[in-house]
């Protein structure tokens, strides 16, 4: 995997050889995005079955490594799934089939956003610009994303857009990675810093909002990057379109509401220092959640794989979960 944290600087190839290599890549943030996560910890899973540790070691390991993007809970669930329908199986096919598992789930992955692209770009509207938050790109996925997906597939249809990133502070997804990422698809890119949205969400340019989600509770609340909340607010107040692109495995429809999720909490010192350099007085208290929640009132759609739901979402989000057919990779 390429090593996030250096980029655009640098690109480092990371390779993990064992589980508790796949754990530290997460819980480090070398590989990041809910989706990029859950196929890293079901990568992660196979190692630890081709190393022979114990399974149960294995699972938590992996799980205890960033609480709130459900994807990685998902992906574990569903390697433990398979693991329980192989006792009796010769260690040989134990091995390959949770390694050809952790691979599908990659592969579903791309399909997946491609199919949310597909659902998404007919929302976004023709000669405009499109703000979006953190990175919720190739990199925060398997390949191609999910908010920065339904930018892609309508630049594909033949759109002629332009995005406004956010930097994303304290971690800079969105000028470290959306802006890299857009650049190097010769996609028409400006970045701003965080506190610049409601101001360009005033002056009419941007057409909609499109973010990620690292969890969708029943009611609709989205758990996504710190700082999402705002741009929601801010893009209700005047009067732009805010949509939320995920895949089903981020949705979590055994919580009623945004609420429920826990909230990662990040170091200090990713607020108090920039690349190692101080810029703020020693000992400051500081706070630093890594997501914010979205209550659903300020979501105006949510397009995954299946389809759009749209309010009231405890209908809609089962009927695309439940209902919907799957995507094949
Ligand atoms: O802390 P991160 O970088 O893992 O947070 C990522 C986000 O919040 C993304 O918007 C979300 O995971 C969706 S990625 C397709």
């Amino acid at each position: 995997m390429i090593d996030q944290r250096r980029l655009p600087r640098e690109q480092v190839f990371v390779t993990c050889g064992t589980y508790q290599e796949m754990a530290d890549a997460i819980t480090t943030m070398v590989i990041r995005g809910a989706p990029a996560i859950g196929v890293a910890a079901a990568m992660g899973v196979a190692l630890g079955i081709q190393q022979g540790a114990d399974f149960d070691t294995v699972c938590s390991t992996l799980a205890a490594t960033r609480p709130t993007a459900v994807n990685l809970f998902w992906a574990i669930d569903r390697m433990k799934t398979l693991r329980a329908t192989l006792n009796g199986a010769s260690r040989e096919t134990i091995v390959l089939r949770m390694i050809e598992e952790s691979q599908q789930i990659r592969l579903e992955d791309i399909a997946i956003c491609k199919a949310i692209g597909k659902h998404g770009a007919s929302l976004v509207p023709d000669g405009r610009t499109v703000l979006t938050h953190c990175n919720a790109g190739a990199l925060a996925t398997a390949g191609y994303g999910t908010a920065l997906g339904v930018i892609r597939a309508a630049v594909e249809a033949g759109k002629k857009i332009d995005v406004f990133a956010d930097e994303t502070r304290p971690f800079l997804q969105g000028a470290r990675l959306t802006a890299w990422e857009l650049q190097q698809d010769h996609i028409p890119t400006t970045l701003i810093t965080d506190n610049m949205a409601g101001h360009f969400l005033r002056s009419g340019r941007i057409g909609c909002v499109v973010v990620g989600a690292d969890r969708i509770a029943a009611n609709g609340d989205v758990a996504n990057k710190i700082g999402t909340y705002s741009v929601a607010v801010l893009a209700k107040e005047n009067g732009v379109p805010f949509y939320v692109a995920a895949p089903v495995s981020t949705f979590d429809l055994t919580l009623e509401s945004g609420d429920q999720i826990p909230i990662e909490q990040r170091a200090a010192s990713e607020v108090t220092e920039m690349f190692g350099v101080p810029v703020a007085p020693e000992n400051i208290a500081v706070q630093n959640p890594a997501f914010d929640i979205t209550p659903s009132r300020y979501v105006t759609a949510i397009i995954c794989e299946h389809g759009v739901a749209r309010a009231p979402f405890k209908q809609s989000l089962g009927a695309l979960a439940g209902g919907a057919k799957k995507v094949n990779a």
